[in-house]
This record gives structure tokens, sequence and C-alpha cells, in this order.
């Protein structure tokens, strides 16, 4: 018997027009303080980096609350036994680059030797759609959760590219957790709407689309701000 993940994630539901695979983090001062960090166009780019790290490791924490455990008993050093849970399946990462990238050793930190698959994923000049240019990834994917790693959700045309590769993979629709920084209401119905049984862990909903697709406020290019010094 396994335990349903979702009656006891530390995340919300978002509310309203939200759609209901959307968890938010609990928006507590601290988070908001962080948050405030990274958005700040003066921050340089070592606390830029440092402040999304931290994020990121609650973003990576609260996606484990997403998985299910099943019972398991264990012997303590006292010789007494103690009925506790254990994770029923194995996990594994897929980060989209290049943004992506920055959320691995987040993951890293929190699930060791932890496997870790690359998508990239860039417009198509031609027909302007997201085309796949690349992708590696663990060879028994289909029979792993997969938490799918992008830091910036604007019109989720990447991530709906990247769950459509791992779907071909066979990985089940939900199997997938989107582990996600920024994400905005057009990205979130875009992909929720071709997607409704993956979940999505997004740190904060802003309010929307500029009309470069940039998110707003947002906190301008994530991999400039990240990578560029
Ligand atoms: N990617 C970014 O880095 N920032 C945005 O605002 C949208 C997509």
């Amino acid at each position: 018997m396994s335990v349903d993940p979702l009656s006891n994630p530390t995340s919300q539901s978002a509310p309203g027009s939200i759609p209901p695979n959307v968890y938010t983090l609990n928006r507590t001062a601290q988070l908001e303080a962080l948050y405030t960090i990274i958005r700040d166009k003066t921050t340089s780019r070592g606390d830029f980096i440092f402040y999304s790290d931290r994020i990121i490791r609650l973003l990576v924490e609260e996606g484990l609350n997403h998985l299910p455990v099943i019972p398991k008993s264990v012997q303590t050093p006292t010789g007494v036994s103690y009925d506790g849970v254990g994770f029923e399946g194995r996990i594994c990462g897929v980060s989209i680059l290049r943004a992506g990238e920055a959320m691995e050793a987040g993951l890293r930190e929190v699930c060791r030797s932890v496997r870790i698959g690359k998508i990239l994923i860039q417009r198509d000049e031609e027909t302007a759609k997201p085309k796949l240019f690349y992708s590696k990834l663990p060879e028994d994917i289909a029979s792993r959760y997969v938490l799918l790693l992008d830091p910036m959700l604007a019109t989720g045309g990447s991530a709906i590219k990247a769950v459509e590769v791992l779907m071909e993979h066979g990985v089940p629709e939900d199997r997938i957790i989107f582990i996600n920084l920024i994400s905005c209401p057009e990205g979130l119905s875009n992909m929720c709407g071709k997607y409704p049984r993956l979940r999505v862990i997004t740190g904060w909903i802003d309010q929307g689309l500029n009309e470069k697709a940039y998110i707003i406020p947002g906190l301008g290019d994530f991999g400039e701000r990240r990578y560029t010094i």
C-alpha cells in the first residue's frame, strides 16, 4: 500500500484560475525576501547565484514531498523496531538547457548520486516553434519519476516540448514533476492545459508576460544573470 503524497505536501494548491496540478511554496516572509534579492537588478552575480540556489533547494525538497512512499519498518540501535516509510520508486532529474542546468546542483545536494539527463530545446527559425536539438536521458527513464528542471516558465513552449520528449521515452505524464522558480498564468495554463496529470511545483506565480515574452516583474534573463560576469 502506498501513501498518497498529495495528502501531505507542504506546498499549497495555487488559488483561483490557476490549474489544480500547480503547487506553490508557502509565501513566508523569508521566501519573499529571497525573491526580492534575486529580482533586484543591482544584486551581484555572486548573490544571485547564492540566493537563487537557496530557493531552488526549497523547490527540490518540495518536489520530493510529492513522491509516493510505502510502509517500511526498521530496527533502531535501541533494539526496537520503528514503523516508518520509504520512497516507493526511483527518481532522476532532467534539466532543460541551459538555465535548467543551474538547478542540477540543488537536486544533487538532496539526492545522492541522482542520475540527471539533459534536453536542449530552441526555437526553430523556420517554423518559430520549439524544436528539440539534443537530449541525453537515462536509459531506464521510463521506470523513474522525473524531476524536470527549468527556472523560468514563460509561454511554456520549451517545457511542453520537453514533456513531449519525456513521454516519447515512455515516462508516464503523472510521473513528471516540473520544478520551477518563477512562472506566470499564461505558461501554467498552456502547460497544464496540455498536461493536466503532471505536477508543477513553482516558487512564485508572477503577473504575466511582456511583449518580448519576459516574465513581469520577473528577474530578467535568468541565464544571463547566472552565467554572465
Ligand atoms: N526566461 C528568462 O530567463 N526570463 C524570463 O523572463 C522568461 C524566460
